[in-house]
């Protein structure tokens, strides 16, 4: 089985999300269930940095206009697997995060760096790039590879077997209709069968359409991406796609992430010592300017400062933490408005409310080691991985019942389940009222120490691991490459027919 990984992100060469995770464990462990697997990823700088460059570069030649291009050889620094930089340094040799310029606006060009990423990944895949190597299966991520099916789409057959996985349906890759010239695709992809979206270019809308197979991060959020609500103005599409849909579940991989091996941690600890748990929180207090108390229950948020996680909403929620006698501790960018009034909060409370604006993966790690509860209350959530590594971290989580956060998370209040398996607050009303009455649950929680102590160890052993889900991927991956190469059900096979 050879797979070609496709995506914006992979853990440590770059990441702004849980994206770059997935992209770094899942391919891993699917290597070890003997996939002939190689990842793509656009030669960002850190990405150049960190990259364990093997020397053995292949020239694409030109592409949109941009040129010559060419595949760094490259292995992955953790799972040593083969992986090639897609460099063209006028797009993507640059300061800034991989979507973003410094000051936080969006690179005007994007639509032209995922889109010469997805020729990219395409030419790779027709063996045009001279490796003598074709995969079976692309595995595409997100809308920055979403116009890869459709550039598959007007090849000739056979053609690899593709694979989109949509990690967040809020992010669409939109763009001025205008653009679509610039994109090097064939001319009847533009329309409303096709990528065209209210005017616009739509790269997610693009793989959805042209994907063999989709699948998302979660088997909640596959149900709540085919409703109006939240499908964000895709449910349409999507619905018409929803045979070929599958909810998986993200893993973890506890190699990186695991209190027992006490990377950037104060104490390592596990579920049956948990004394070094209460040294890290300890220990965290003293960093953040906290007061140094075991007593006053301390609430952790680690996410991007957006709307969907709710970050607005925490400088109207930190005044009752307070009076409660609780701390809160708050590190994440995003935002920038919320930022503004994250910040302000931090400086209202001083012992009592710490903030750190900005993303640093090792304070990440300790603030989840230190944290007595881990606050992720999304309006929406795909799948979630703080809310998982919080637990592992024996921060007992505190989620609104959506998405992947329901999937995972198991409410210390339902009745539906026998009371030992309890793994967290979960709340419904996803808005202040909701957070408000969750925090004093967790409270309440945290005056029984017993309890706490059974719901953290808990939390801390379930297994989250990417195991069972790369074994769903894998056969998902057999199946493709087993089918014929003909165009599934809701797609336009007349059209790609005709153009191919
Ligand atoms: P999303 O991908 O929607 O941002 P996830 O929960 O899936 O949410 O993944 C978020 C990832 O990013 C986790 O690895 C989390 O620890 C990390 N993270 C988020 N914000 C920060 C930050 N400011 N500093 C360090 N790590 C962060
Ligand atoms: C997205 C989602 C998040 C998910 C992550 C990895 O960023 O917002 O819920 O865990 O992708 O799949």
């Amino acid at each position: 089985m050879r797979t070609l990984f496709v995506s914006s992100e992979i853990y440590p060469l770059a990441k702004t999300g849980g994206l770059a995770d997935v992209s770094a464990a899942l391919p891993a462990a699917l290597a070890g269930q003997c996939t002939d697997m190689r990842l793509l990823l656009p030669s960002y700088v850190p990405a150049l940095d960190q990259a364990r460059l093997t020397g053995r570069d292949v020239d694409l030649g030109e592409i949109l206009g941009f040129g010559p291009v060419r595949l760094l050889g490259a292995r992955t620094p953790d799972s040593d697997l083969p992986l090639w930089l897609v460099d063209c340094p006028a797009l993507f040799r640059r300061d800034g995060t991989p979507y973003q310029q410094a000051n936080g606006a969006d690179w005007p060009d994007n639509h032209l760096r995922f889109a010469l990423f997805a020729h990219a990944a395409a030419r790779l895949a027709l063996d045009r790039a001279g490796q003598d190597w074709r995969p079976d299966v692309l595995h595409l991520n997100d809308w920055q590879t979403g116009l890869v099916p459709a550039i598959l789409a007007a090849q000739a057959r056979p053609r690899p077997r593709t694979l989109l996985t949509i990690h967040n349906v809020a992010f669409q890759g939109d763009f001025p209709g205008g653009v679509f010239p610039r994109l090097g695709l064939a001319p009847w992809l533009y329309s409303p069968d096709g990528i065209e979206f209210y005017g616009q270019v739509s790269f997610l809308k693009a793989g959805i359409r042209f994907a063999d197979k989709l699948t998302t991060v979660s088997p909640t959020y596959a149900r709540e991406i085919l409703t109006p609500k939240r499908g964000c103005g895709l449910d349409g599409v999507l619905g018409t796609r929803a045979r070929d849909l599958v909810g998986i579940l993200n893993g973890v991989d506890y190699s990186v992430w695991s209190p027992t091996h006490g990377l950037n941690l104060a104490a390592r600890f596990g579920p049956q010592d948990l004394v070094g748990k209460e040294a890290c929180k300890a220990s965290l207090q003293r960093e953040l300017g906290l007061e140094t108390s075991e007593r006053a229950p301390l609430l952790v948020f680690v996410n991007r400062l957006t709307e969907q996680k709710m970050a607005d909403v925490l400088p109207d929620a930190v005044a009752s933490i307070c009076r409660r006698g609780g701390q809160l501790a708050v590190l994440g960018r995003g935002d920038p408005g919320i930022e503004a009034r994250v910040r302000a909060m931090g400086r209202e409370q001083p012992g009592r409310v710490a903030v750190r604006i900005g993303y640093d993966e090792p304070s990440a790690r300790r603030m989840k080691a230190g944290g007595d509860f881990s606050l992720v209350p999304s309006r929406f959530e795909p799948c979630g991985l703080t809310q998982l590594y919080a637990m592992r971290y024996g921060a007992v989580p505190i989620v609104s019942r959506v998405g992947g956060l329901s999937d995972t998370v198991v409410d210390t209040d339902d009745t539906t389940v026998s009371t030992d398996t309890a793994t967290g607050v979960v709340f419904d009303a996803v808005d202040l009222s909701g957070l408000l009455g969750a925090i004093d649950r967790a409270f309440a929680l945290f005056e029984s120490d017993e309890t706490l102590r059974q719901v953290r160890r808990r939390g801390m052993t379930v297994d989250f691991g990417w195991s069972r889900s790369a074994v769903r991927y894998r056969e998902l991956y057999e199946l493709l490459a087993g089918t014929s190469d003909r165009a599934p059900e809701g797609r336009a096979p007349s059209i790609a027919d005709a153009a191919a």
